[in-house]
């Protein structure tokens, strides 16, 4: 099995949508990019089961999520310097390379912007998972989550934040997967 095959397929996160994971094995993409984007499709996941019981009533479009934070980085296939420093090259390029997915595409060129006042519920989530997954917390970009589930904010917040918390605890292990991944 190669790199990317084990990235893919390691026990201890869940598995890729197949759509993305099938992408990913198009593209040859880095193993640490498939590491890392098993981990923020995991912490997706679990916002997503979370959100279900917490506010039944939104609707969110769960498989536009996964998706999307499944992909969310495949630019960095094209910008790999960009894996391990900073960088805005592979948003662009990564919403060129899903152009074939029709909305889906969005959450590539727009994960890094989730302070623009129409971004959706979706790509709320998708940088919100992009930023816990390694126990990273952002004050504005949780304000919004929050406000997803109505009622009062700071009772929202509070909410949110435990759930952000329980998430974060497993920063540790997801790191720890992404590192064990080759470059
Ligand atoms: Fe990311």
């Amino acid at each position: 099995m190669d790199a990317l095959e084990r990235a893919l397929t390691e026990p201890g996160l869940r598995p890729l949508p197949p759509d993305a994971a099938a992408i990913l094995r198009e593209v040859g993409a880095p193993p640490r990019l498939a590491a890392h984007l098993r981990a923020v499709h995991d912490v997706a996941a679990q916002l997503l089961d979370w959100l279900a019981g917490a506010a039944p009533e939104l609707a969110v479009d769960r498989a536009a999520v996964l998706f999307g934070a499944a992909t969310h980085d495949i630019g960095k296939a094209l910008h790999p310097h960009e894996l391990s420093g900073p960088g805005h090259e592979h948003e662009e390029a990564g919403a060129r390379m899903l152009r074939r997915h029709g909305p889906l595409a969005r959450f590539a060129a727009t994960h890094a912007r989730w302070d623009r006042p129409d971004a959706t519920p979706e790509e709320l989530l998708v940088t919100l998972a992009d930023k816990v997954w390694k126990g990273r917390r952002e004050t504005g970009l949780e304000e919004r989550v929050a406000a997803l589930l109505g009622g009062a904010p700071w009772e929202a917040y509070m909410v949110l934040d435990d759930e952000l918390t329980r998430i974060a605890d497993g920063a540790e292990a997801r790191l720890a997967f992404q590192a064990r991944h080759p470059i």
